[in-house]
């Protein structure tokens, strides 16, 4: 499949590259089967399908400016993945299965991952998924484990530009003690409706409340939120959002760079009092709000037309390391020879 980089979109692109697959059964993981084949055979009644069992990783291989592949903190990923296992008692994939799968298939994907110029990055994405047929809702020890790869343009193709955001009352993508901390499928579902809305709306993000008094930001869409204020890199503290491996990169960033980092909730009345504020995770990197929409109080908080300066060094600092311009010198990138 041959590519025009330039026209490259953020979505699935289908390569015809090769994934991975693996399946548990019998207390350990079996061989890894190499396909091309994009679909999974899973039985009717397996409890990926009728119970949401599954669990998801999202990373990306970026071509450096010196020509080498650079897969960005795969081992964080691993981590992220074992904790959902576990919230889902799904068999675990042990950090070294998960890295060397995620390797291996950047490396047979390797025609596909967009020259240096393009701007464009190697998405790949490992997937655990309970494949057990069963109607009894428990825990079963049968698992498959599968890993592929798309390339995905860049999120801002005319650079890093704000977005609008709403934000949401009426409907939580999680609860405190539920699955809000891990990356699986039930949080992405419980949020279809309020994004649709949103976007039906005019607003591209929307930003979570906490569901116990509907009062402290959340998330903004599928990304953590991030705000600057006195030279303050501030981020919710909450134990229903999901660590992002972005936003733990960022705060070592801004630390860095002399920022006093604050994990801590954030109540909404704090909204004005921001310099800049935005969204970060791993498809956009950071993604600068223009506008923030209260539809209770009908107010529109009214940050910025173009990103701000901060939040654009960030940026910019995170993707020289991503892109080899700058040094590792935290140790987040994997070398794919
Ligand atoms: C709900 C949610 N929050 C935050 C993030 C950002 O996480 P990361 O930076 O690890 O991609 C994501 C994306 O993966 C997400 O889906």
């Amino acid at each position: 499949m041959e590519f025009n980089w330039d026209e490259l979109g953020f979505d699935f692109n289908p390569t015809g590259g090769e994934n991975v697959r693996y399946y548990f059964k019998n207390g350990a993981w079996g061989e890894a089967q190499y396909t091309t084949d994009e679909y999974i055979p899973v039985h009717m009644s397996s409890a990926c399908l009728n119970y949401g069992l599954q669990a998801f990783e999202g990373l990306k291989a970026f071509r450096g400016v010196d020509g080498r592949v650079r897969l960005f903190r795969p081992h964080a990923h691993a981590q992220r993945m074992a904790a959902g296992a576990k919230k889902l008692c799904l068999p675990m994939v042990s950090e070294d299965m998960f890295v060397e799968s995620c390797v291996d298939i950047v490396r047979r994907n390797i025609d596909f991952l967009p020259p240096y110029e393009s701007r464009a990055a190697l998405y790949v994405r490992p997937v655990l998924f309970g494949t057990k047929p069963c109607l009894t809702v428990k825990a079963y020890n049968e698992a498959g484990f599968c890993v592929f790869a798309t390339p995905a343009g860049p999120y801002f193709k005319e650079g890093i530009l704000p977005i609008d955001a709403i934000i949401n009352r009426n409907q939580d993508r999680s609860a405190p003690l539920g699955t809000g901390d891990v990356k699986v499928g039930g949080n992405y579902a419980s949020s279809m409706l309020s994004c649709q809305e949103a976007h039906d709306l005019g607003y591209k993000a929307v930003l979570y409340t906490e569901s116990v008094h509907h009062r402290y930001i959340e998330e903004c869409g599928a990304a953590n939120f991030i705000a600057i204020k006195n030279g303050r890199y501030i981020t919710p503290k909450s134990p229903s959002i999901l660590p992002s491996i972005t936003n733990s990169s960022l705060r070592q960033l801004a630390e860095d760079k002399g920022f006093i980092v604050e994990q801590r909730p954030i109540d909404l009345e704090e909204l004005p009092t921001f310099e800049e504020c935005g969204a970060c995770g791993t498809g956009a990197i950071i993604t600068p709000l223009g506008n923030v929409f209260d539809p209770e109080t009908g107010k529109n908080i009214h940050y910025c037309d173009e990103t701000g300066p901060v939040l654009l060094d960030l940026y910019n600092t995170l993707q020289d390391i991503q892109y080899g311009r700058k040094e590792d010198k935290f140790g987040w990138t994997v070398l794919v020879e």
